[in-house]
């Protein structure tokens, strides 16, 4: 059984997906859910479904990237993970901490990559006059939001939409593609999936 920790930085409603989907005949289970956040919303939802959490504060560590990824790393130890996943985590991890997991750490991230790495992705879309927009998960290396891309889904943009609402479209097919990336990847498939 491979065990997934999954970070977390606000909400956690993806982690939620992916919590969710790790019952019966799936080959995985969550470990852990951890934030750099001590009040994140996704560490109580993690509880609430049984789940054990773990925060480490970024802020104490101030610009001392290494000092707080070796804390991150020492927290995670006792949990033996398998694999990690980023669902909404927040903070750059640095190839400190990167390298030693190539392979096993995935993330989501909010846009079709290539496009888009980074903040603010829906606001730059709309920006760019783009007729669709949508979600990419990826295997994650040391350079930002980069890494073989393991899922794309697509929504429409529409006219009227704001970064809100487009934000709100989006959201709703990552909670589809993590899930559904998360379990392919766990069976050892690599190729791209693409939804719908
Ligand atoms: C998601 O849109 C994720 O792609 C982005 O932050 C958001 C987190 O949402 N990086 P949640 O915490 O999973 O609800």
């Amino acid at each position: 059984m491979t065990k997934v920790a999954i970070f977390v930085s606000g909400g956690g409603s993806n982690m939620v997906k992916l919590v969710e989907s790790m019952t019966g005949d799936h080959p995985a289970r969550p470990c852990v859910v951890l934030s750099n956040q001590p009040d994140a919303g996704g560490l109580l939802r993690a509880r609430d479904m049984g789940v054990p959490t773990v925060a480490v504060d970024h802020k104490p560590f101030g610009k001392d990237r290494p000092a707080f990824e070796a804390a991150l790393q020492e927290a995670l130890a006792p949990f033996e993970p398998d694999l990690i996943c980023l669902a909404g985590f927040m903070r750059v991890l640095t190839a400190g901490f990167v390298t030693p997991w190539e392979g096993r750490m995935l993330n989501i991230h909010p846009s079709l990559l290539p496009k888009y790495r980074g903040l603010h992705t829906h606001a730059r879309a709309l920006e760019a006059g783009d007729t669709e927009a949508g979600c990419t998960v990826h295997e994650v290396t040391a350079e930002l939001d980069d890494g073989p891309v393991l899922g794309q889904a697509r929504v429409p943009v529409a006219a009227s939409d704001t970064p809100d609402t487009l934000a709100k479209r989006v959201l709703g097919m990552e909670h589809q593609l993590y899930p559904a990336v998360l379990r392919r990847f766990v069976e050892g498939t690599r190729d791209t999936l693409y939804l719908p």
